[in-house]
């Protein structure tokens, strides 16, 4: 089993791609830094340096894999665009789009794969927290493309993973002992009464490549913060 995973060099691409060459496939990640590319490549198998949002290199990209089998889109440009609407510049809006609704559209029409693909949004999408109406446009757009291409990619199933908060260095741009007390504060009022981790995802990008008869679906891996 052949998996590209794009943004698999940290957090949730990462874990999923540690367990899927765990399991035995031949894994092949993406992301822009070197050194991060470098760090991982023994740990997952190979490692390219390809922006996602560069459409010539994506093209190249997936000339060079060929058929593969499962294709999963993990890569977004972190919190831009994240802030009460009347604070965001519009720049920021449209970069947010830029660097995952649109990338990931992109990557759908040039990967040759055969088996599914899993697209990474947010349950943002589906809540109403102040401060994430980019956010929630960008991932809402993401989840709404996951009916009508599973329908059009058919036989290639197509689904998406909606985590919630999750501990990986998406969060990076908060200081330290900022980021601790949101993410107390955010376990306290989870069903789950923590946050999540990036493997926590992995599991569910797993079950969504493995499981053939699951197609079309949203699958929220947010500690029941979307019906809380
Ligand atoms: N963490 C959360 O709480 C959370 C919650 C909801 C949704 N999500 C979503 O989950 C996905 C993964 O986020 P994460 O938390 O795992 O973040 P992360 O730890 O920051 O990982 C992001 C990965 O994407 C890569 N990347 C970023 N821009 C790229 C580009 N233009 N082209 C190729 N690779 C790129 C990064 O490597 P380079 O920077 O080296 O390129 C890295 O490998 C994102 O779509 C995010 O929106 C995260």
């Amino acid at each position: 089993m052949r998996v590209v995973i794009m943004g698999g060099t940290s957090g949730i691409g990462l874990a999923a791609a540690e367990l899927l060459a765990a399991d035995g496939a031949e894994v092949i990640v993406t992301g822009r830094d070197a050194e991060r590319l470098a760090a991982v490549k023994d740990r997952v198998g190979s490692a390219e340096q390809v922006d996602g949002t560069d459409e010539s290199a994506v093209t190249g990209f997936f000339e060079r894999v060929g058929v593969f089998d499962h294709l999963v889109l993990a890569f977004s440009p972190g919190a831009l665009g994240l802030g009460p609407l009347a604070d965001v510049s519009l720049a920021d809006i449209k970069g947010a789009f830029d660097g995952k609704l649109f990338p990931y559209l992109f990557a759908v029409q040039k990967a040759q794969v055969t088996g599914s693909v899993t697209v990474v949004s947010a349950a943002t999408a589906r809540a109403a927290v102040p401060g994430t109406v980019t956010l929630a446009a960008v991932n809402g757009a993401v989840e709404r493309i996951v009916p009508p291409l599973a329908v059009e990619l058919a036989p290639v199933r197509v689904n998406a993973v909606a985590p919630g908060a999750i501990d990986t260095p998406w969060w990076s741009f908060l200081p330290e002992e900022t980021r601790e007390a949101q993410f107390a504060a955010a376990a306290e009022g989870l069903p789950a009464k923590r946050v999540g981790a990036p493997e926590d995802v992995a599991e569910a990008i797993r079950y969504l490549i493995g499981s053939t008869y699951v197609t079309g679906t949203i699958l929220p891996v947010d500690g029941g913060f979307t019906v809380s």
